[in-house]
C-alpha cells in the first residue's frame, strides 16, 4: 500500500476556465465552515476550488477529502490562518499576500440591520476584478439603550458617530437620555464616550498675579451629573490639560503654594464664592506637584518637576492626561503668577 500525505504543502493550481489561481494546504483547514457545495455529480478539490472563483464573495474554501464535501466561505476571511486538521484541504483563492482588503464601509443603517461592505485591490495574478465581501451590521434594535458608548460597543455599533445614551449613576439612579459622540475606533476594541466642554482652545491668561487668581469654570455639554455617572461606568477615562507659560511658575517655591492648578470633581458641588482647594497633582499623578515631565524625567532641567518651575523668559510647556477617574472630570481650572 501506498501512502502519500502531503502536509504544508502548497501548489497551485490553474484553471483554464477562469484563470484563477488557488493554493492549497493539505490536512488544514481555516475555522468557519461557510456556505456548502453539492453537486450531483459529486465534489472534487478541483470543482470545489472552481465554484469558490466563480463565487464572488468566496476566497477560501474547505474542502473535506474524506467525505467529499466542499464549504465556501463568504465572509472575506481569507487571511485567516488555517489549523492543522486531517483530512481536510484549504482551498485559497490567489495567493494571501497578494489580497490587499480596502477598510469596510460605513454600515448602511444605524440600527435595525444594515449591510457593509469592503473590496480588495484584487490580486496581479487574479483577473475576476475587485471583489466584495459583504455582511450584515449594526442588527440591534432602534430603541435599545445602553449607559455608555462601550454599550453600544458591545450591541455591535461599528462606526463612530453621534448616538443616545441613557447613564446611570452610581447609586442606580436611571438618568435621562444625552446625546454624545462615540469613538469606536480611537481605543481598539472599545467604545469611547467622547464628551466635550467649552476649554477645548487655547486662551490667554495674563495679569492675573496671586496664587489660583484666574479661573476657568469647566462648562461640559452634557450634564456633570450625567459625565460622572458616565466616567463611573467607564473602566478607563483621560482629560488632557495643557498650561503653556512663559515667566509663570506651577509651584511657587517661595511660599510653598500652587500657583497653577485644577480642582477635581469634589469641589463641583462647593458654592460658588467658597476657597476651591486645588488637587494634589497636576496631571493626574498622586505625586505632589508633579507634572508630566517629572514623571517621565524628561523635564527641560533636572532640578524641576515641571517645565513651567524653571520659570525663565522662554515659552514652556506642561501637559498630560488625567487618568484618575475618582477624580474627573476637571472642573475648573486656576492660575497665577501672570501679573507682570
Ligand atoms: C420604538 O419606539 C417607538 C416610539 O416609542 C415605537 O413607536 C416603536 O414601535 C418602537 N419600535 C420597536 C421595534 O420597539
Ligand atoms: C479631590 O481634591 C480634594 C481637594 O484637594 C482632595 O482632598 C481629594 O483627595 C481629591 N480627590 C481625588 C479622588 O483625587
Amino acid at each position: 500500500m501506498n501512502v502519500c500525505i502531503l502536509i504544508f504543502a502548497a501548489i497551485k493550481l490553474a484553471l483554464g476556465l477562469s484563470d484563477n489561481y488557488f493554493s492549497m494546504e493539505y490536512n488544514k483547514r481555516v475555522s468557519g465552515d461557510g456556505y456548502q457545495y453539492k453537486s450531483v455529480n459529486g465534489v472534487t478539490e478541483i470543482s470545489c476550488a472552481y465554484k469558490c472563483s466563480v463565487e464572488i464573495n468566496c476566497c477560501v474554501a474547505n474542502f473535506d477529502a474524506h467525505s467529499q464535501m466542499c464549504y465556501l466561505d463568504m465572509s472575506g476571511s481569507c487571511y485567516s490562518a488555517p489549523s492543522h486538521e486531517k483530512s481536510w484541504i484549504t482551498i485559497r483563492r490567489a495567493r494571501e499576500d497578494l489580497f490587499n482588503w480596502a477598510p469596510w464601509s460605513r454600515c448602511s443603517k444605524t440600527c435595525e440591520g444594515g449591510i457593509r461592505t469592503r473590496s480588495h485591490q484584487h490580486a496581479t495574478i487574479d483577473n475576476t476584478g475587485d471583489v466584495t465581501s459583504v455582511e450584515n451590521c449594526h442588527i440591534f434594535g432602534c430603541n435599545d439603550t445602553v449607559i455608555n458608548c462601550n454599550g453600544w460597543k458591545t450591541k455591535g455599533l461599528l462606526d463612530s458617530q453621534t448616538a443616545l445614551i441613557e447613564p446611570i449613576t452610581s447609586n442606580g439612579i436611571q438618568l435621562q437620555a444625552v446625546e454624545v459622540y462615540c469613538d469606536m475606533e480611537m481605543e481598539n476594541g472599545v467604545g469611547v464616550t467622547v464628551i466635550d466642554h467649552d476649554g477645548e482652545r487655547d486662551v490667554y491668561v495674563h495679569g492675573y498675579e496671586p496664587h489660583g487668581s484666574y479661573s476657568f469654570i469647566v462648562t461640559y455639554d452634557i450634564p456633570f451629573e450625567h459625565v460622572v455617572a458616565i466616567i463611573d461606568s467607564s473602566q478607563f477615562c483621560r482629560q488632557f490639560v495643557r498650561w503653556k507659560c512663559k515667566g509663570a511658575q506651577i509651584w511657587d517655591i517661595g511660599i510653598q503654594k500652587l500657583n497653577t492648578y485644577w480642582t477635581n470633581r469634589s469641589t463641583a458641588y462647593l458654592a460658588t464664592n467658597e476657597y476651591k482647594p486645588p488637587s494634589e497633582f497636576f496631571h493626574g499623578y498622586e505625586e505632589r506637584r508633579t507634572c508630566e515631565c517629572g514623571i517621565s524625567q524628561t523635564c527641560q532641567q533636572s532640578n524641576v518637576l515641571c517645565n513651567c518651575d524653571i520659570n525663565d523668559d522662554s515659552w514652556r510647556s506642561d501637559e498630560g492626561y488625567v487618568t484618575n477617574k475618582d477624580a474627573l472630570p476637571i472642573v475648573a481650572f486656576f492660575a497665577g503668577d501672570t501679573g507682570n
